[in-house]
């Protein structure tokens, strides 16, 4: 976070607290949030783009599945941000927070009945429709509630990105969005027009994740726009806004240097203004989607060592209280690591650790070596940039509670969210 620093004794800060103290009063495994890095990255973002596009012209929608709570949403709010939910429950968090319901935008690929009902019922901004199933269930069920509601249509934007496969979002063949190539996407276009039960808004592209470079983006504009081009000929109609998702990656272990958000700001200007003499209308608004951009580096996950074990092979493990349930990301993606004994920081990190879980699996990984000052049972190991992506995902598997979260800033601490106990458990089993 951009509130760390390292006091006299070697203990690491964050927001002006040791974490040995948050480990203290909160208890481990706790994940905190620093409030600043937050508003940092949500600024970065408006004034990367504003320098290139009026404010009027640009809008950021936060990927509420990156990480979220009522105390996130309403400071998300406070910075002018809207929210990209995916579920009734992402959409319920947004209501218990008072977020505004226009400024969010509801995605996902097979959304429920119950869900689009509840949308249209709380006034949900946009629905991004994502198959033809979606489309013929939200006509009927806007027409039952005699409602026009906003729509985009989501692409499937045949674009190829160099990530995890499990992280490739735009391909041709990937789950989300109407086929582009096929000519699906603009018969859903014409169809939405025809039928007129819903207002179609715009349309929306979404490539992948942890991108590093600016080109899957252009491409999806560039796609998008041609598509809207050959719509616009054929019936007049024209977006007024256009969204090539999300997905600006981050510093991680594997590639330390953060891709600056000026970039991708500069390449998305010079991509509209080589296009915009070519569109028979104004350029739409630009809508972006950022998720662990703006929340990953806020969050650290701090764990308590509660056992070591060296192996006759040489390996020397520490166990933490936490692991794969709370951060299922190394199992499931390869994804790299750091870690920081926070209380000696003063310390040369001179031991070779495996860093291992409490879970019932040998996946159970966080990270597989690590260099750490020499570290025993009772002392702290925190893992930076753990903010998006973890405790979303996050499992009760071994039937073990979810860590707690604190969002601190120099004034004050919250509870994002309370730490799951063993009657939150088991209230889920009739007996
Ligand atoms: N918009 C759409 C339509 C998306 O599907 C996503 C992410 C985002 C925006 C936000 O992307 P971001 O800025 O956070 O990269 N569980 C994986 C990440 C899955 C991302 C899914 N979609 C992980 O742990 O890396």
């Amino acid at each position: 976070p951009d509130t760390t620093t390292i006091s006299a004794d070697g203990q690491l800060t964050i927001a002006g607290k040791s974490l040995r103290e948050l480990a203290h009063t909160y208890g481990t495994p706790l994940y905190i949030y620093d409030r600043s890095t937050i508003i940092n990255a949500c600024v970065a973002y408006q004034q990367a783009f504003t320098t290139q596009y009026s404010a009027s012209s640009v809008r950021f929608l936060y990927a509420s599945k990156a990480y979220i709570s009522p105390h996130l949403a309403r400071l998300l709010a406070e910075q002018d941000l809207g929210l990209d939910v995916v579920s009734g429950g992402e959409i319920l968090v947004a209501q218990q927070a008072a977020f505004p319901m226009k400024h969010i935008s509801f995605h996902g690929n097979n959304k429920s009945e119950a869900e689009l009902e509840l949308a249209l019922k709380l006034g949900i901004g946009r629905i991004i429709l994502d198959n033809w199933h979606e489309l013929e269930r939200l006509t009927r069920i806007a027409r039952q509630y005699q409602q026009r509601p906003q729509v985009l249509l989501r692409i499937a934007p045949d674009v190829a990105t160099d990530t995890h496969k499990y992280l490739q979002t735009g391909h041709a063949a990937a789950k989300f969005g109407f086929p582009l190539q096929s000519g699906e996407a603009k018969a859903a276009l014409l169809r939405i027009l025809q039928e007129d039960q819903l207002q179609l808004v715009g349309l929306h592209a979404h490539s992948g994740t942890l991108l590093r470079e600016t080109r899957p983006y252009e491409e999806c504009l560039e796609r998008l726009l041609a598509l809207a081009c050959a719509v616009q000929q054929e019936t007049g109609w024209w977006p007024e806004e256009i969204s090539p998702g999300g997905g600006w990656g981050i510093d991680t272990a594997e590639a330390q240097q953060m891709p600056d958000i000026a970039l991708l700001a500069q390449a998305l200007q010079r991509k509209v203004e080589q296009l915009q003499s070519q569109l028979p209308a104004a350029m739409p608004m630009l809508v972006l989607e950022p998720g662990r951009s703006i929340i990953a580096r806020a969050g650290v996950a701090l764990y308590r060592i509660g056992a070591t074990k060296a192996t006759p092979g040489g390996i020397h493990y520490l166990f933490v209280d936490g692991g794969m349930a709370d951060n299922i990301r190394p199992a499931l993606y390869d994804a790299q690591y750091t870690a920081i004994a926070p209380e000696y920081m003063d310390k040369d990190s001179d031991q070779t650790y495996c860093l291992s879980g409490r879970y019932c699996e040998s996946g159970d990984m966080l990270i597989e070596q690590v260099q750490l000052p020499a570290l025993h049972e009772g002392d702290l190991v925190c893992l930076p940039t753990s903010g998006a992506y973890c405790l979303p995902m996050a499992s009760n598997y071994n039937l073990v509670p979810r860590p707690a979260v604190i969002m601190i800033d120099e004034e004050q601490i919250c509870i994002m969210e309370r730490r799951e106990t063993y009657d939150d458990i088991l209230r889920r089993y009739p007996v």
